[in-house]
C-alpha cells in the first residue's frame, strides 16, 4: 500500500486540474502520487473502483484506503494540509461567496463536460440540440457574470474561485476552440490572460 495519497488522475478533466493548480499552488505536489485512470462514462476503469463505486474523477486514495471525492471534497482536505495562507477561507462570509463563485464555475465544467459527453460519445443522429443549447447558454450566462457582477471579485487572491474560473475557461477552450468567447467577454479574457502566467496553470494545460 503506498505511504502517500494517490490521485486518480485524467489529463483532459478541469475538474482534476482544480486539484492539481491547489497542488502546485500549496507546494504539495510531491506529496500525491498519480493514477492515470483510463476511464469513460462507458467504460470505467477497474482500479479507480475500488472504494469509489460511482468512479468519480478526482478521487484521493488516503494511506489508510479512504478514498475521498469529489473535486470539492478533495480542495478541502489538501487545504487543510498545508501551512500557508488557506485558499479557501476557513469561515465568516468570505467562506461562502468564495464557495458560492467556485461552485459557479464548477456549473461552467459541468455543462461543457456535458456537452462534450454529447457530442463526442453519442452517434449524431442521437444529439439532442435543444438540451445543447441550453447547456451552453448556461455557460454563456455564468461567463457573462464573472464578466460583469462578480469581476471585481476576482481581484486579489488566487483562490478556489480564481483556480475554479481558471479551469472552467481552459477547458472551453480545450474543447470549444470554435467558440470565441473572449470577443463576449473581454474582461475575463484579460482576467484569464494575467492568471494564465502562473506557473501552476501553465503545468496543467489539459491534455
Ligand atoms: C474530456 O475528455 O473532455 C474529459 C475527460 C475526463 C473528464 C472530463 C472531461
Amino acid at each position: 500500500m503506498s505511504v502517500r495519497p494517490i490521485l486518480f488522475h485524467a489529463p483532459a478533466s478541469p475538474f482534476v486540474r482544480k486539484v492539481m493548480v491547489l497542488l502546485h499552488e500549496t507546494g504539495q505536489l510531491d506529496r500525491v502520487e498519480l493514477y492515470a485512470a483510463v476511464h469513460t462514462p462507458i467504460a470505467p476503469d477497474a482500479g479507480v473502483l475500488q472504494g469509489n463505486p460511482a468512479g468519480k474523477i478526482p478521487a484521493l486514495r488516503l494511506p489508510d484506503g479512504q478514498v475521498l471525492h469529489d473535486s470539492r471534497v478533495i480542495l478541502e482536505y489538501l487545504d487543510q494540509q498545508h501551512t500557508g495562507e488557506p485558499l479557501i477561507p476557513r469561515d465568516g462570509p468570505a467562506r461562502w461567496r468564495r464557495l458560492t463563485l467556485a461552485s459557479l464555475a464548477d456549473a461552467v465544467m459541468d455543462a461543457a463536460v456535458l456537452i462534450r459527453y454529447e457530442t463526442a460519445m453519442r452517434p449524431p443522429e442521437k444529439h439532442w440540440e435543444q438540451w445543447l443549447d441550453n447547456q451552453q447558454q448556461k455557460i454563456a450566462r455564468t461567463l457573462a457574470y464573472f464578466d460583469g457582477p462578480a469581476h471585481a471579485e476576482l481581484a486579489g487572491r488566487f483562490d478556489v474561485a480564481a483556480i475554479g474560473l481558471a479551469c472552467a475557461l481552459g477547458y472551453l477552450d480545450f474543447r470549444q476552440p470554435h467558440w470565441n468567447w473572449r470577443a463576449e467577454y473581454p474582461q475575463l479574457a484579460h482576467w484569464l490572460a494575467e492568471a494564465s502566467r502562473r506557473p501552476s496553470l501553465q503545468a496543467t494545460a489539459p491534455a
